[in-house]
């Protein structure tokens, strides 16, 4: 267990008055939790920014399943990039359209090249990179 410290700031009343209604609608039971949470984001920002930290990703596709080769281009894809892609779940939406939640691994940047190939794969009707984290660097 890590020391905990306690800190004061100085911030604009309107700032804070901002801050404290915006975490009590996202439902934070306290300022300090809010401030941690912050904090977190900004060092998985880093972790990205920096491409060469071993990182996790999650990829969202929507696609419509009859477009002509793009099931099998998708499944080759993967293949290919096997050590990178750490588990699918695909969810059949309804007769056309189906949503696949690819678990990734590996350096931001690379995981950033291989979201960009798979969002490009022609009849992906919507796909968005969400970065994670391998948590490592967090508390
Ligand atoms: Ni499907």
């Amino acid at each position: 267990m890590t020391e905990i410290t306690r800190l004061s700031i100085s911030i604009d009343e309107r700032l804070l008055d901002r801050f404290d209604a915006l975490t009590r609608e996202k439902g934070y039971l306290n300022r300090s939790e809010a401030i941690r949470d912050l904090i977190r984001d900004f060092l998985v920002q880093e972790e990205w920014d920096a491409g060469e930290e071993e990182t996790m990703g999650v990829v969202t596709l929507v696609f419509d399943h009859h477009v002509r080769e793009l099931a099998s281009h998708l499944t080759d894809l993967q293949h290919h990039t096997h050590e990178q892609v750490v588990s699918t779940l695909h969810v059949h939406l309804d007769h056309d359209n189906c949503l696949e939640v690819i678990i990734v691994r590996g350096k931001s940047r690379e995981i950033r090249t291989l979201a960009d190939r798979l969002i490009g794969i022609r009849g992906v009707k919507h796909g968005r990179l969400t970065m994670a984290t391998s948590g490592k660097g967090l508390v």
